[in-house]
């Protein structure tokens, strides 16, 4: 009887911080539900759960998730002297910040995570091609070869294929399956695939 009275609390303990902790702060921790949600549902792209990175690389676009470059391609994105001259525009970081951001995208990047897209982007980079823009990689050309210039470049609403999260409306959860897409001004956008 004790013994299991003891698991059981355990058991509750566990449950129950996570879910304390994501009721205080919702941008840094996951609750268990959000966790399981996505687990068992999605399996798509581990969501950012780091407010430092979203922060700092959320400022200009939307906060990409490790999971969708390989290593050797955050590597470049990352290294001491690049971010000066990201795209064309500056986003230098002190070197502890910056190497702050590096602990937590490199373990996190695409052939480390077992979520579906980050193995098709694992896979679609394993002979050592490393683009520094998700856009670039094979898998990632393949699935919007077919969305005309109009629905992106002419959009006033999307303007770049970057921008995933204009279309994916649930590109922060880490979710980008077609049933959660929605070009804005192209409602009648059909999945054919
Ligand atoms: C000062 C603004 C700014 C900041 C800050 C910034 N970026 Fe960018 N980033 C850009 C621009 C501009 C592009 C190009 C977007 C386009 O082509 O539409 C870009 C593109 C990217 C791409 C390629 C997207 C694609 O096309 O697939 C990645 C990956 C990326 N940024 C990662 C980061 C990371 C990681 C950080 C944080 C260290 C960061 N960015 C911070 C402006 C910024
Ligand atoms: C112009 C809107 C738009 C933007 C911007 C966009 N996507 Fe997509 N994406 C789509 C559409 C539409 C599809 C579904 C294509 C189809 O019907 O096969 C898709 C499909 C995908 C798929 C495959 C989903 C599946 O179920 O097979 C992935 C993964 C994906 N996008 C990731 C991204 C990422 C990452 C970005 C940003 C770097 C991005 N997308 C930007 C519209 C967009």
């Amino acid at each position: 009887m004790k013994t299991r009275f003891i698991l059981a609390a355990a058991l509750t303990a566990a449950l129950a911080s996570p879910l304390q902790a994501g009721e205080k702060n919702m941008q840094q921790e996951e609750t268990f539900t959000d966790w399981l949600f996505t687990f068992s549902r999605t399996k798509e792209v581990k969501a950012v759960d780091n407010e430092q990175y979203t922060e700092e690389c959320g400022s200009c676009h939307f906060a990409y998730p490790p999971g969708l470059l390989p290593t050797t391609s955050w590597e470049k994105l990352l290294a001491p002297d690049a971010l000066e001259d990201h795209f064309g525009e500056n986003a230098e970081l002190d070197a502890d910040v910056l190497s702050a951001i590096q602990q937590y995208v490199y373990p996190h990047a695409a052939e480390k995570s077992w979520h579906k897209r980050s193995r098709k982007i694992a896979n679609a980079t394993a002979g050592g091609e490393a683009p520094i823009r998700i856009t670039e990689v094979k898998y990632i050309k393949r699935k919007h070869h077919e969305i005309p210039k109009r629905m992106i470049k002419g959009n006033p609403d999307v303007q770049s294929l970057s921008n995933c999260n204009a279309c994916h409306t649930k590109a922060e959860k880490g979710t980008f399956d077609n049933d959660t897409v929605n070009i804005p001004n192209f409602s009648e956008w059909e999945d054919d695939d």
